[in-house]
């Protein structure tokens, strides 16, 4: 079958763009896309090594605070997939302002593309996060974000893509443009950046070094498979409602104590190897996604995350691919590591 749809990703590059566009080469024989990435620290085209040769696959070097570039390649986009962002919370900490102008700026900039288009405006996806809720209390297990909740950020990096999700909200009402968005929880699998807790956790062990647990360990994350999470994108920008937001998790709420401890046992490490260390300033104590909507107007749910299994086979990956995450582990990453934590003292 010849494809019948080119979509314009954005962040093709990172951790879950690079996900998708495997995912969607593999299943959807009639999608084509478009990858357009800046290649930004956690941009990488090793991710996309064997898929990046396939005839319905191009690449895009560029930043989408480039008006003109994005407005081309949104012409000839029939969707757009909007990934592209800065994505860690520590960093955003540090420095905030790229986030405003990657995740608020560059939002702005993909909507006004869309809305200019030649031919008339087409579907936008926004991939937001489930940051963008706040934080749970641990005493309360039975509450979960829903899609009715206020917006009540906690991080730079959280107030940044809150800042998307209203554009995108705004961007509906005021000119009644096709917009969807998501908000996921935790993701993890291949190609993750280490600078997240499981690429983290797992490289630390395997160079010998110990694993900097912030705090007291206790704050719980809702931990999906990043092709569930791609997945879920995917049945969003087929069947999702316009102006619509789709939460997506994979019930799957863990302690990062717990995370960690797992990840000892995966790899045959004891909990010597664990180092207390100051908290994160304002970290969120608790994510828990209800995902019932997704499931039940569109028909998803996950099928790759079951714990400890899916753990298991995405620490093994970081364990056979050794010579990805030790290059990506060299270089200006070196420097970010040694500031991020010559700042967070041991406890
Ligand atoms: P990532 O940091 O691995 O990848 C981000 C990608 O965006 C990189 O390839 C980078 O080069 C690119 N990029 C950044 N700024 C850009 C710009 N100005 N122009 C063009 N490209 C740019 O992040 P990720 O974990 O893959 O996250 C992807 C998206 O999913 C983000 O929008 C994030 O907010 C969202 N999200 C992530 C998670 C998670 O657990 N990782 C969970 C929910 C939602
Ligand atoms: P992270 O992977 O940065 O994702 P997010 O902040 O978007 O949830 O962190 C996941 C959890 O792990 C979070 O509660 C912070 C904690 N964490 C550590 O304990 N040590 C670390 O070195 C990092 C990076 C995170």
């Amino acid at each position: 079958m010849p494809p019948t749809k080119t979509i314009l990703l954005t962040g093709g590059a990172g951790f879950i763009g690079s996900n998708f566009v495997r995912l969607a080469l593999r299943t959807r024989p009639d999608l084509r896309l478009i990858n357009l990435d800046a290649l930004t620290y956690s941009g990488n085209l090793e991710n996309l090594a064997g898929v990046d040769t396939d005839a319905r696959y191009s690449f895009h070097h560029g930043d989408i605070n480039d008006a003109p570039l994005v407005q081309r390649l949104v012409n000839e986009a029939d969707a757009v997939v909007h990934m592209a962002a800065e994505s860690h919370v520590d960093r955003s900490i540090m420095d905030s302002r790229p986030f405003f102008q990657a995740n608020v700026m560059g939002t702005q900039c993909l909507l006004d593309a869309v809305r200019r288009r030649k031919g008339g405006p087409v579907r936008f996806v926004y991939v937001s996060t489930d940051e963008v809720y706040g934080s749970l209390p641990l005493n309360r297990p039975e509450l979960k974000f829903h899609e009715g909740l206020p917006l009540v950020a906690n991080s730079p990096y959280a107030a940044s893509k809150a800042a998307g999700d209203l554009l995108c909200r705004a961007y509906h009402e005021t000119f009644h443009m096709d917009i969807v968005t998501t908000r996921c929880s935790n993701n993890f699998g291949p190609f993750q950046f280490p600078e997240k807790v499981i690429p983290l956790f797992v490289t630390n062990l395997l160079e010998n070094k110990k694993v900097p647990l912030y705090g007291d360990g206790l704050n719980v994350r809702d931990w999906l498979h990043v092709e569930d999470h791609c997945e879920a994108v995917l049945a969003v920008l087929d069947r999702g409602r316009p102006g619509e937001v789709y939460n997506i998790g994979g019930d799957n709420e863990r302690s990062n104590l717990e995370l960690t401890r797992s990840i000892l046992s995966a790899m045959g490490k004891g909990e010597e190897m664990i180092q207390p260390v100051a908290d994160r300033p304002g970290h969120d104590r608790r994510y828990a996604i209800d995902a019932s909507k997704i499931a039940r107007e569109l028909g998803w749910k996950p099928t790759r995350s079951s714990w400890p299994a899916a753990l298991e086979s995405t620490v093994r990956w970081y364990v056979d691919n050794d010579s990805w995450w030790r290059r990506v582990k060299s270089g200006a990453y070196r420097e970010y590591y040694a500031r991020q934590y010559a700042s967070r003292a041991a406890v």
